[in-house]
């Protein structure tokens, strides 16, 4: 099955809806024309998500929400189920963002109950993961990586396979300006998808979309991209200008 390319923006706790408004607008201008086989996605704040697909409704750029809980309905303070995400024609989810793991506490068992929820519906997850520093230096970069592919996918049901897209964020990359460079995420790349052939078979991982996250710019994104398994991006601050943004969608094959 052949990969999708996607370009994701991380728009994180950025942007009033009025400003939600106006981003989206632009995005389409600037994107208007553009003949690129790429998904276009945007992850505004919960706030804004009804009035990004609205705004983003007949330009191809689809929305995704940064975070979602596992159960349906009931007393969980705060949180927003994948129900009502689809039913204000979300497209997209994040799932265990390194913010929401390191700041808010989340566990590779949390993802897992996220991801496997967000299957039984309509979502596209964005799996979420990479090390932290600390773990690249001790050179635990491989078993860390590893474990958080088969805690995150545990019980997936190999006919979802397909849907699936990870995104690998070394977290000593995100928001700092490091980047790792095209080869060393590739290097990961790989390793995620073999984890993932081992779980599921190398067809199916084969099929998995798999994106880099962490300081990607319009100045890196066509290296990163040209690399064999490096499917597309996600990305943070530069996502919340549309003419950096713009030229990340641009720069995908
Ligand atoms: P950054 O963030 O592009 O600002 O490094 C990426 C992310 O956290 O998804």
């Amino acid at each position: 099955m052949a990969r999708r390319t996607i370009v994701a923006g991380n728009w994180k706790l950025n942007k009033t809806t009025d400003e939600t408004r106006q981003l989206v607008r632009e995005l389409r201008n600037k994107l208007a024309g553009l003949d690129s086989a790429a998904l276009v996605v945007v992850c505004p704040p919960m706030t804004s998500l009804e009035t990004a697909v609205d705004a983003a409704s007949e330009t191809g750029i689809a929305v995704g929400a940064q975070n979602v809980h596992w159960e349906s309905s009931g007393a969980f303070t705060g949180e927003v189920s994948r129900e009502m995400l689809e039913a204000i024609g979300v497209e997209y989810v994040l799932i265990g963002h390194s913010e929401r793991r390191t700041l808010f506490g989340e566990t590779d068992g949390d993802v897992n109950l996220k991801l496997l929820s967000v299957l039984r519906g309509a979502l596209t997850p964005i799996v979420c993961l990479g090390e932290v520093l600390e773990q690249r230096e001790a050179g635990e970069t491989e078993a860390v990586v590893r474990g958080q592919v088969r805690a995150a996918l545990a019980d997936v049901a190999p006919d979802h396979v397909p849907r699936l897209v990870v995104a690998y964020e070394p977290v000593w990359a995100i928001g700092t300006g490091k980047t790792a460079t095209s080869e060393m995420a590739n290097d990961v790349h790989r390793l995620i998808r073999g984890t993932i052939a081992d779980m599921f078979g190398g067809a199916a991982a084969d099929g998995v979309s798999i994106l880099y996250g962490g300081s990607v710019k319009p100045e890196n994104a066509d290296s990163l991209m040209a690399e064999s398994d490096i499917d597309g991006v996600l990305v943070g601050g530069a996502s919340l200008e549309a003419e950096s943004f713009a030229a990340i969608v641009r720069a995908a094959p």
